[in-house]
């Protein structure tokens, strides 16, 4: 799934250039550290992004030199549970198989730093889905952020994963920080493995709206080369919805799978922070910087020298036409520069 906007990583991240297509640490794209992390397992890899980003993601994809199934467009973003709708019509059309294939769904944005340990746990997710399981892959929660989902643990259902008691997408601080005084909560990673029928079928009982548009738009569909065209007009009139509100929340066919495997979703420019290598004063630098009593902070100087003095837990992101200068701990707001931008036009 590269489909998002990154706005909370602007200005490197832009809506014509969102960060699933950035080195944003190492020399991969992040799209391209995905597809290394795929391309280990026995699959086929289709891409779905907007339509406008066609062009990046398979030149992206060809450089990385991955053999694509298709790359799939979307005329209008609806969110994550119609553009993985869409992905499972496809897999189970082009499947040759006799059971239904298995859907690894990632997301295009994400770090994991240990790539060993992602693969066991696919492994054991790998024989939850094939017996009929919907798979989340859990982390183990640092913070009650509330941007992400929280999944409550259940009993063990076997080699390792767990079921899921509960599901909440994106609870308010109070309910995050209860969860996590409570214990046995994890955050969703949002990635997920599932049969592909099996995924259509809670769709369609838990948003049979959704799925009837996704199915119109998929049935109109068109191909050229790579490129998979769905019904532009059947697909503008789906309902925008997360998979997480629309099947995660309501399945009970939900395991777990723990991944303890130095995953970040690199939301803001302080997970950048968190994940790079800090130096003696707790600084992640990158590009041309030179700083003098300064700490903790998190500078990226992508076209210029970027010197800073006296700083303690400030971001500085340095592009051709624009800089960012933040309070490390305010940087989710980021996108609230993004949305006044938009509004002036
Ligand atoms: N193709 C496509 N189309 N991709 C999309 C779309 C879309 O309309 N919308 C989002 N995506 C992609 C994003 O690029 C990202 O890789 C992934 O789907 C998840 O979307 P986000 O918008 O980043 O979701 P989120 O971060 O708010 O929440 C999800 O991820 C969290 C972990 O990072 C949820 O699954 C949470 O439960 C989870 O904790
Ligand atoms: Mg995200």
């Amino acid at each position: 799934m590269a489909g998002g906007s990154g706005s909370r990583l602007w200005p490197s991240s832009r809506s014509l250039f969102p960060k699933q297509f950035l080195s944003i640490s190492g020399s991969d794209t992040m799209l391209q550290a995905t597809l290394s992390r795929v391309c280990f397992i026995d699959s086929n890899i289709s891409i779905i992004c907007n339509d406008e980003h066609r062009f990046v993601v398979a030149q992206q994809a060809q450089e990385f030199g991955a053999e694509l199934n298709s790359i799939i467009l979307e005329p209008a973003g609806r969110n994550t549970a119609p553009a993985i709708a869409l992905a499972a019509f496809d897999a189970l059309e082009s499947n040759s198989g006799e059971s239904a294939p298995l859907l690894l769904v990632m997301a295009a944005d994400h770090v994991i730093e240990d790539v060993a340990a992602f693969h066991a746990a696919v492994e054991v997710a790998r024989v939850q889905a094939e017996a009929g399981k919907v798979v989340t892959f859990g982390i183990v929660p640092e913070s009650a952020h509330t941007g992400y989902g929280y999944i409550q643990r259940g009993a063990e259902s076997g080699n390792g994963a767990f079921a899921v008691s509960r599901f909440v997408e994106k609870p308010d601080l109070e309910t995050a920080q209860s969860y996590l005084d409570d214990g046995g909560y994890y955050w969703n990673s949002g990635m997920f493995l599932f049969a592909a029928d099996v995924y259509l079928a809670e769709l369609k009982a838990f948003r049979p709206d959704i799925y009837d548009a996704c199915e119109k738009a998929y049935l109109g569909k068109s191909r050229d080369v790579d490129f998979l065209r769905i019904d532009a007009e059947a697909f503008k009139a789906c309902p925008d919805e997360s998979i997480d509100y629309a099947v995660m929340e309501k399945t009970d066919k939900a395991v777990v799978v723990p991944l303890s495997a130095g995953w970040s979703d690199v939301g803001a420019w302080s997970s950048l922070w968190e994940i790079g290598d800090q130096d003696a004063s707790g600084n992640v630098s990158s590009g041309d910087v030179l700083s003098y009593n300064t700490s903790n902070s998190y500078v990226r100087a992508e076209h210029r020298l970027v010197a800073t003095v006296g700083l303690d837990n400030i971001v500085v992101v340095e592009t051709n036409d624009a800089v960012l200068v933040a309070a490390k701990d305010q940087v989710q707001d980021v996108k609230k520069i993004v949305e006044s931008l938009k509004a002036q036009g």
